[in-house]
């Protein structure tokens, strides 16, 4: 799907084509394949691109020097999923200063400056979060156990990304509200399944009775059931732990609808196609947003089928 880190460079054939530099953050999820593979097919040959795809291996340093090296090629566009919010400042400003534009995607980034970017085209984070909470209280009233005492359990994502932030926020400020909720432990997955295995069979090793598991993405939780499958623990629909995740790609939506994972917060990946409008409004000189906020749905064995035919990543 990528090439490594060393930037591709955009043959002088390519002269018509608008050369956009991607530095997309990793590719530890489902999701994240889904949101690379939705790049490349808008920024085609035939749309009038030319994609350099750069690959960061969820490092930092590894997207600032490819920032950098699409700088040094000036490129038409830099493209970028920041892995973290902070410690962008510098690389931004050189893509200023050379007056390339940046698009961030994804995630966000933590700068005072906002003219160091253009537009932003993401998901609303801690909207996710409270979706989740607020699923939480409605189902634990349908269940008659909205005043027992609940003992939660959180896989976060990789820490100081938007994703991990907003999902972290939005659900703790609607725990706030309930004294009875108590969060046992909240501990980094990095949105991989292997973490997300490792964490929770140490989490399981040292909690005895976890009613809830919120797991801020698919993959985690998918990691997560395979540990409870092999410590004995039963989950899901009629189990002991309650499963909430994060992203719906098809495999966990297949999961739903076997009832073992009780309910999923949508994240959406498909986002290539606003960054092609974004670009060719940019080309026609025309004015842009300073945030797209993608759309976004909420599944549970009720309503998920009707999503799982379109449903292609
Ligand atoms: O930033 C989006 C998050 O990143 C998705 O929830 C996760 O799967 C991915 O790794």
């Amino acid at each position: 799907l990528f090439r490594g880190v060393e930037i591709e460079q955009a043959p002088m054939e390519q002269e018509d084509l608008i050369v956009v530099g991607v530095s997309q953050l990793g590719s530890e999820s489902g999701w994240r394949s889904a949101h690379t593979l939705s790049i490349q097919d808008a920024l085609t040959k035939d749309a009038g691109y030319f994609l350099i795809l750069n690959n960061a291996r969820q490092m930092q340093e590894n997207q600032i020097k490819a920032i950098r090296g699409f700088i040094s090629q000036r490129v038409d566009y830099i493209v970028f999923a920041p892995v973290i919010e902070s410690g962008w400042e510098t690389v931004l400003r050189e893509a200023k200063d050379a007056e390339i534009p940046v698009i961030i995607i994804d995630r966000m980034v933590d700068v005072r400056d906002e003219s160091l970017y253009t537009t932003w085209i993401g998901t609303d984070t801690k909207e996710e979060g409270k979706k989740a909470g607020r699923w939480l209280e409605r189902y634990l009233r349908k269940m008659g156990r909205a005043s027992e005492e609940i003992n939660i359990v959180v896989l976060q994502g990789t820490l100081g990304s938007t994703a991990e932030l907003g999902r972290t926020k939005g659900f703790c400020e609607i725990a706030e509200y309930h004294d009875n909720w108590h969060i046992l432990e909240q501990r980094t997955g990095d949105f991989t399944a292997t973490r997300g295995k490792e964490v929770m069979w140490d989490m399981l090793r040292r909690h005895e009775d976890i009613d809830i598991l919120v797991s801020q993405n698919d993959d985690m939780t998918m990691g997560a059931i395979e540990a409870m499958q092999e410590a004995g623990i039963s989950f899901g629909e009629y189990g002991a732990v309650t499963v909430i995740s994060f992203d719906a790609i098809y495999d966990a939506l297949e999961l739903v609808k076997k009832g073992w994972i009780n309910v999923d917060i949508e994240c959406n990946p498909v986002q290539g196609a606003y960054i092609d409008k974004i670009i060719q409004r940019l080309e026609r000189g025309e004015p842009v947003e300073k945030s797209y906020v993608v759309e976004e749905n909420v599944f549970t064995k009720e309503n998920v089928e009707k999503f799982m035919d379109d449903r292609t990543y």
